[in-house]
């Protein structure tokens, strides 16, 4: 039984890849396997953003991670905002990470970082690193493109333990089998995103089964007419390849079979069926939900979040030597400094 984290950042609405590549694997294991999903609200800072819409997105991803089937019963779900503890523990890696790693960070560089970027784009890693080892896990279900980032949260657990004596669980990403990276249906060569500048290529969770459709009919294809799948020479059809077998939980390999001597466009609207078979139920329970529902849980998952993650926080001070974390005993007397070695 291993307990698993996977965190959401409210910048835009949530999109097909953030459903497989993260909520479903969170979603499917949650009866089996202690399980947190939360709401990465503070990593929503890192970029120039607007302080309603960070709001209103948090809220709505929360309704989305509720409509898809997280079971706040078994699942913690939480705004991270809401648990001090992020920020403490934040600032407490900080103190064993290098600024060399930090900058050599894949997203720093891909979303501009540079001298006029907030300095929490720079050090947002570190802060997932502390979502993480709050939470003792030791399984982190995500999309490819967050391999980076959990591999630099092992690196810190590891080096504090080393230096302080253990603190830390140690944890691994975990991408699913299929579609672990969902390209935007547009450009093939890029993610699906959030934020992508253009969203003709983006399923939005909340779009309407027509947009959904036109998307997937209007998805950048190959030249050739046969659907075979192959990565690397035909994206476009290998990604909705990846997009049917995720969907269907089936090889994409085997999906390609189905479809022999048929053209792209029989492909495409098996595709576009599943996504809205898939989407339709989802946005029926997300409708029915009140805002005071998804407050009402996220208060209560919060509360229950800042146990667990108190006790590590307060672990981690004591063995870093900050004497909140350790009271001396009533008339103990004051014991003189003796210099150690600096670690
Ligand atoms: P975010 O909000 O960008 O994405 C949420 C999850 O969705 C996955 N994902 C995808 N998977 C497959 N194909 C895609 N096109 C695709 N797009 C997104 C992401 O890999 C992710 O698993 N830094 C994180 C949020 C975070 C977090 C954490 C995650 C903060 N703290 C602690 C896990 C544990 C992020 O920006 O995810």
């Amino acid at each position: 039984m291993s307990r698993r984290i996977s965190g959401f950042k409210p910048t835009g609405p949530l999109q097909l890849g953030n459903y497989v590549g993260a909520i479903r694997p969170v979603v499917r294991g949650q009866h089996e396997q202690p399980t947190v999903a939360f709401i990465a609200d503070l990593h929503a800072l890192t970029v120039q953003h607007d302080p309603a819409l960070v709001q209103a997105l948090s809220r709505e991803v929360a309704g989305l991670l509720l409509a898809t089937g997280i079971d706040p019963g078994h699942a913690l779900l939480y705004r991270q905002s809401d648990v001090a503890a992020h920020l403490e523990l934040h600032y407490l890696l900080e103190c064993v990470t290098s600024y060399g790693e930090a900058h050599r960070m894949i997203q720093f560089k891909e979303k501009g970082g540079g001298g006029g970027s907030r300095l929490s784009l720079l050090t947002y890693p570190v802060l997932m690193a502390a979502d993480i080892l709050l939470h003792d896990i030791e399984e982190v279900p995500v999309g490819n493109d967050q391999r980076q980032h959990v591999e630099l949260t092992r690196d810190l657990a590891e080096r504090f333990n080393e230096r302080y004596g253990p603190t830390f669980t140690v944890p691994r990403a975990v991408h699913p089998a299929v579609a672990a990276r969902i390209a935007d249906l547009a450009e093939p060569g890029r993610k699906m995103g959030k934020t992508n500048a253009s969203t003709a290529g983006v399923l939005f969770l909340l779009d309407p089964p027509d947009v959904l459709r036109r998307k997937v009919m209007r998805a950048v294809t190959d030249t050739g007419t046969e659907v075979v799948y192959e990565p690397q020479q035909r994206p476009g059809v290998a990604n909705l390849l990846d997009i049917l077998g995720a969907l269907t939980d089936r090889d994409p390999r085997a999906v390609a079979g189905d479809f022999q001597g048929m053209g792209y466009g029989r492909l495409k609207t098996a595709v576009a069926d599943a996504v809205i078979a898939t989407l339709e139920p989802i946005q029926g329970r997300y409708r029915a939900l009140t805002d005071e529902d998804i407050e009402t849980v996220l208060a209560d998952g919060a509360e229950r979040a800042a146990e667990h993650a108190d006790r590590t926080v307060r672990r981690a001070r004591i063995a870093l030597g900050l004497t909140g974390g350790r009271r001396a005993p009533a008339g103990s007397p004051a014991t003189p400094v003796t210099a150690g070695r600096p670690r």
